[in-house]
């Protein structure tokens, strides 16, 4: 199996990766690291316990990330994700606990005992950022990094032009995406057309058990939400486009582009600028990712969460 890293701020559309990615034989998640972002770290890092109880999972373990992003101060999405970051779903405390030793020195001794690891960055990109600078041998190391973040012709979710994880911390973006990493973006240019409408829905209420209550709960109020206030048919599953990458890469379209983080601007500090026809002439730096194989996308997942949440 292909050893990964997740780095995640639950999160509902994140629950849903992490679920993706128990259900998968072809990963060996070597940890969940949690980061400040839809909900504050302490929130994220129990989140993040508490679907790994939910899948009965609990040898994973879980390594609390950054509070905060680098430079701007913590902005949090409980609108969209609720004040508990998992819709208010009452789940049972977690009896798990988190590691001792941070995200960003787990994230760092990994790397370095395991080249070639792929990391999945679900949230803003802070623990890589701290990582790098901390120990800027990991680089060489990293095999690949796909990350949930950008937006290009798509527009922004929580500003105009920006995307939440790009919102939340552009300096880690731009110290991340300048490392000369194999680095692939998946925007919301992609993860707007991968929406959980009426028909995906009622496929998620069939799951079975635990997982398929707790399931139709997240997605529902996920998408109640993306409804009322951009009046789409659902809620898009921005960050199990990463992982269903990871493992169906024929399922995607990219293409390879120079991105670069505006940090200057006063009106949207974070926008990824992505030369998409090749204007300045720079090297690309990121596989960015614009069309998904939709159908393939939900069949795969509920077939894989189906037979987790049946187990
Ligand atoms: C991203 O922001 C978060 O709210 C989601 O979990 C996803 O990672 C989408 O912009
Ligand atoms: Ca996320």
């Amino acid at each position: 199996p292909r050893p990964i890293l997740i780095d995640t701020d639950p999160g509902l559309d994140d629950a849903i990766a992490l679920l993706l990615t128990f259900a998968s034989p072809e990963l060996d998640l070597r940890g969940i690291l949690t980061v400040a972002g839809n909900v504050p770290v302490n929130l994220t890092t129990r989140n993040a316990l508490q679907i790994c109880e939910l899948a009965g999972k609990t040898e994973i373990p879980v390594y609390a990330g950054c509070p905060r992003p680098l430079l701007r101060h913590l902005e949090t999405a409980e609108s969209v994700h609720g004040d508990n970051g998992l819709a208010d779903v009452p789940l049972p405390a977690p009896t798990i606990q988190a590691q001792k030793q941070h995200a960003v020195d787990f994230l760092i001794d990994t790397v370095m005992a395991t080249p070639g690891i792929t990391l999945c960055l679900l949230g803003p990109m802070t623990n890589l950022a701290v990582a790098l600078i901390k120990e800027p041998r990991i680089a060489a190391n990293i095999g690949s990094v796909v990350a949930m973040a950008g937006s290009f012709f798509a527009g922004g979710n929580s500003a105009p032009a920006l995307e939440f994880n790009m919102q939340v911390d552009p300096h880690a973006a731009h110290v991340v995406m300048t490392a000369g990493l194999d680095v692939t973006l998946a925007p919301l240019d992609l993860t707007h057309s991968v929406l959980t409408t009426d028909e995906q829905l009622a496929r998620v209420a069939k799951l079975p058990g635990r997982i398929g209550k707790a399931a139709t709960a997240w997605l529902s109020f996920y998408g109640a939400h993306d409804r009322k206030k951009y009046g789409t048919p659902g809620g898009p599953l921005h960050d199990p486009c990463v992982i269903a990458y990871v493992l169906w890469p024929e399922l995607f379209t990219g293409k390879r582009v120079a991105v670069d983080i505006d940090l200057k601007s006063d009106l949207v500090p974070g926008m990824t600028v992505m030369d998409w026809w090749g204007t300045t002439g720079k090297a690309p730096n990121a596989l960015v990712l614009h069309q998904a194989d939709v159908r393939g996308f939900y069949d795969r997942l509920f077939e894989r969460i189906g037979a987790l949440a049946a187990a």
